[in-house]
């Protein structure tokens, strides 16, 4: 045994008692004297020996795969989601990373069929993240050129530099960037612009509840599509817009891979939506998916052009033109994006005029959001728009409650 305890326990808790360190007789090394020999993992050779713990964890029967970040996905965490948690060495939150980058099995470079993603379920579980059945998904494809790219949270995107280092185990594959965990709906929908669908949750009465809902599915019309319908739409009761919501909600995932051509998916609001192929698109009923597999905590987003209407379940697209018609009578398009007053604004709102220019996209939506606000044309600023962050805030509470007495 090594006189190294961490290494050691890792052996027993992987089963790797007869670890074999012996690169000239070409057998397996274990993890610990693999990682030792990688020049481009010492950052995160030093991060699992800080927490051990997270390899502990991890089956002896089954094969692993380790996506480690090298050294210069290390030096990139300043400019991405992760860097307030690494800065503050937020002990939860970097465990729950590195076991996002813990795939289950052995997934070799090689298995991976170009073109065809495949989501491969990791050792991430805790809810936050990951309220999904059998563990958050990490999304693989293998692209032209012989790319190797996994998708994770926001739609970031980690290269595979160097594949299939084997050890005693499974196998560990080398990235340029830090897996981002997925994060919730209203995040995730404000990275995406997809601010008239958030609001429209809110404006139905599904959030928050729709965050904490597991393992779903949503099909998010971009802003566009809801400015395309303006009062169609935003002058229905909440209930109306809840039961819409709803026909845009699957109570299960279904990643691209399963939205097959001609197969029907009952929502949560009890209509069906039927799946076209036609040529290279594919459309939900007649809205056309825009973007796939947008990874959330509790499943995922696709986004359409379109806004889908439970009242006609059997709109069939034209794929001959580019933009298809609106589904709902009276649509008249309007410049403001519908809905978006609705949001709550907390501390996180781009109201305020010193929105910082951290991330690219918070920085674009900014004028928006804040030309919706002022439209309300009742001097409202920051104060009041904190006023319904604390109202909203108070309402959060009381569902919270209802939701417990059910
Ligand atoms: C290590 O990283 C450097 C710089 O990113 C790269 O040029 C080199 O190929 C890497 N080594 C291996 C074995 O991948
Ligand atoms: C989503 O997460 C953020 C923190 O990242 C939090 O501020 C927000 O309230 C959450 N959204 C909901 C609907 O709970
Ligand atoms: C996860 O789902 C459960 C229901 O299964 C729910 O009670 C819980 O609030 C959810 N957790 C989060 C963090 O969304
Ligand atoms: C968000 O959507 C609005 C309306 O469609 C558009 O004007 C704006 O440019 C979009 N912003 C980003 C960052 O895509
Ligand atoms: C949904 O589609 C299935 C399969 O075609 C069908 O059996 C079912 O009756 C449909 N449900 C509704 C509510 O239309
Ligand atoms: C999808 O199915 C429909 C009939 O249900 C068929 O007309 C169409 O050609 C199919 N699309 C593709 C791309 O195969």
């Amino acid at each position: 045994m090594r006189s190294c305890s961490w290494r050691s326990l890792l052996a027993t808790s992987l089963g790797l008692f007869a670890a074999r360190t012996n690169a000239q007789t070409g057998t397996l090394l274990d993890l610990g004297d693999l990682l030792a020999g990688q020049k481009n993992l010492t950052t995160f050779n030093a991060l699992i020996q800080k927490y051990p713990e997270i390899l502990l964890q991890l089956p002896s029967t089954q094969g692993v795969t380790i996506l480690a970040p090298n050294n210069d996905a290390f030096n990139k965490i300043p400019y991405s989601s992760l860097n307030s948690a690494f800065k503050d060495n937020n002990q939860d939150v970097i465990t729950n990373v590195l076991e996002y980058h813990i795939l289950q099995g052995t997934r070799l470079a090689a298995s991976l069929v170009p073109g065809n993603p495949t989501f491969i379920p990791t050792f991430l579980t805790s809810p936050e993240w990951s309220n999904v059945t059998g563990g958050q998904n990490v999304e693989n494809v293998r692209q032209a050129g012989n790319v190797v790219v996994f998708v994770s949270g926001q739609g970031s995107r980690s290269t595979l530099t160097q594949a299939d280092l084997s050890f005693t185990g499974g196998v560990v594959q080398v990235i340029d960037s830090l897996l981002i965990p997925p994060s919730n709906i209203t995040d995730t929908t404000t990275a995406f612009n997809l601010t008239s669908f958030q609001g429209a949750l809110y404006a139905g009465d599904r959030l928050p509840i729709d965050s904490t809902t597991p393992s779903v599915t949503f099909f998010a019309p971009w802003n566009a599509a809801f400015q395309a319908l303006g009062p169609a739409i935003s002058t229905m009761t909440s209930d109306e817009i809840g039961q819409i919501m709803d026909y845009h909600m699957l109570p299960q995932v279904v990643y691209s891979t399963g939205l097959t051509n001609g197969t029907k998916f009952i929502t949560a609001q009890g209509e069906n939506l039927t799946v076209l192929h036609s040529g290279n698109n594919i459309y939900i009923n007649s809205a056309q998916l825009l973007q796939t597999d947008i990874l959330i905590a509790n499943g995922v987003i696709h986004m359409i052009d379109n806004v889908l209407n439970p009242q006609g379940p059997g709109a069939q697209p034209n794929p001959t033109i580019a933009t298809q018609a609106p589904v709902f009578a009276g649509a008249t398009s309007v410049t403001n994006l519908p809905f978006t007053s609705d949001i709550p604004c907390t501390s996180s709102c781009s109201v305020s005029t010193h929105s910082s220019s951290s991330t690219a996209v918070n920085a674009k939506t900014t004028p928006t959001t804040t030309s919706v606000y002022t439209s309300k044309s009742k001097g409202v600023g920051v104060a009041v728009a904190r006023e319904t962050g604390l109202h909203a805030a108070g309402l959060m509470v009381a569902l919270g409650g209802a939701v417990m007495l059910l």
